[in-house]
């Protein structure tokens, strides 16, 4: 289990791999490789439907993980369930593409400029297919939005932290709260929260939360968390095996209307059982991590920020090409604050080739635009970035030579 020090769980990696892009998909600590492997080897079985002694054992462990979800973000059982998909792409689709928005009485879909293409593009799609006008908000410097600029009678769909500089969406239970008040729906894309500032989301009151396990230290595999009185707004027609109790030539019986079964609304067809269960696993491990962990992941993104204000500048999210011009220094960190994510350009220098340089140091960050498009090319002009995503994996020794390649680079 996880020892005094983080990089136990880690032990696999090689010394020289650095791994920077937990943003992306985090590694996988060993007891998570280790519940995986115990399913298929021990008892590698289906859930919901079978009566040998592996499939009870399955069933049990995937019903815990439901749970330890809920506890994880201090949700009520009573006032919510767990379905579990793909990645928050899927859900944040399975959930837009069946609103049922005439029912809900909706006329507006609602999204922040600085939101992943998850969110982006399925609410451009909702706007199209259920003719509702879409209004994309600005989003402050401190993550936060601002209340009267979402409009009555919205379904809001906002992350709850950024995959550029994890800002998180600091009055979120304001948001919550005014959306509610106004006639509206909310739901959270969790994707960035989970791991390291799911914080946020305890006890909110948002309608759907959609996160990524495989950002949360768990293997591959999505997840909705969603308020039982929400459901009944969402159409069920993607459909298929596992959600049905009974078939008849023309019609059939769906499970979710037993409400112990409501999660099998968005379980269509077989399920990643293996990896639900090793959610679990990574739930239990994110809630025991030491206090000196935790400690050190701080002081590595302190570090990290302390050297670019000292060599650049930085708070650069929202700066124009000319607000970034007058700045000191050729690095420009776009972080208002240190984060477990954060993005950078050097002024003359393809991110692209940096990316390869650090590479060749053992450095493994990622490059681009991070599926930003629209706020990071077409609104703010920035050149593609360099994005350092920080874990639970990575040593003090790392940073530093992180920060030496950087001053090379320099
Ligand atoms: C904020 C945010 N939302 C959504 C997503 C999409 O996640 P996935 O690719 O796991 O569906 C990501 C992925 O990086 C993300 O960072």
């Amino acid at each position: 289990m996880f020892k005094k020090n983080s990089k136990n769980d880690f032990s696999y990696l090689n010394e020289k791999d650095i791994y920077l892009d937990g943003a992306c998909q985090s590694l996988r600590p060993l007891p998570v490789i280790e519940t995986l492997e115990t399913y298929y080897k021990e008892h590698n079985s289906c859930g919901e439907r079978v009566k040998y002694k592996w499939g009870r054992i399955t069933d049990e462990k995937v019903n815990a993980t439901r749970e330890k979800v809920l506890n994880y973000l201090k949700l009520k059982k009573k006032d919510y369930f767990v379905s579990f998909t793909l990645n928050t792409t899927y859900g944040l689709n399975l959930i837009l593409s069946q609103f049922d928005a005439k029912k809900a009485k909706i006329k507006y879909i609602v999204t922040s400029e600085v939101e992943h293409n998850s969110p982006f593009l399925s609410t451009i799609s909702f706007a199209r297919k259920n003719g509702v006008k879409r209004k994309v908000i600005a989003r402050n410097s401190d993550g936060s939005v601002n209340l009267e600029d979402i409009p009555k009678n919205s379904l809001v769909v906002l992350n709850s932290a950024s995959n550029i500089d994890g800002r998180v969406l600091k009055n979120i239970k304001e948001v919550i709260k005014k959306v509610h008040e106004n006639s509206g729906y909310i739901v959270i894309d969790a994707a960035q929260t989970m791991a390291h500032s799911s914080y946020i989301l305890e006890k909110c009151d948002a309608d759907a939360i959609c996160f990524s396990a495989h950002k949360m230290y768990a293997p591959s595999l999505g997840g909705i968390i969603m308020k039982k009185s929400f459901e009944p707004l969402i159409e069920t027609s993607f459909i298929g095996g596992g959600m049905v109790d009974d078939v008849e030539l023309d019609s059939y019986l769906l499970s979710k209307d037993n409400p112990e079964h409501l999660y099998t609304k968005f379980e269509a067809g077989l399920q990643a059982w293996g990896e639900i269960i090793a959610l679990g696993s990574a739930i239990d491990w994110l809630e025991k991590i030491p206090k000196a962990a935790k400690k050190t992941l701080q002081e590595n993104e302190q570090k990290v920020f302390d050297f670019f204000e000292k060599y650049g500048s930085v708070g650069e999210v929202d700066k124009t090409i000319e607000e970034r011009r007058l700045h000191k220094g050729k690095l420009h960190l776009l972080n208002y604050e240190p984060s477990s994510t954060m993005s950078f350009y050097v002024d003359g220098l393809d991110s692209h080739l940096l990316g390869e340089a650090l590479a060749e140091e053992g450095i493994m960050t990622r490059t681009g635009y991070f599926c930003v498009h629209y706020y990071l090319d077409h609104k703010m002009h920035f050149p593609p970035l360099v994005r350092l995503s920080f874990g639970y994996q990575n040593t003090p020794e790392q940073i530093d030579k992180l920060l030496e390649a950087l001053k090379k680079v320099l």
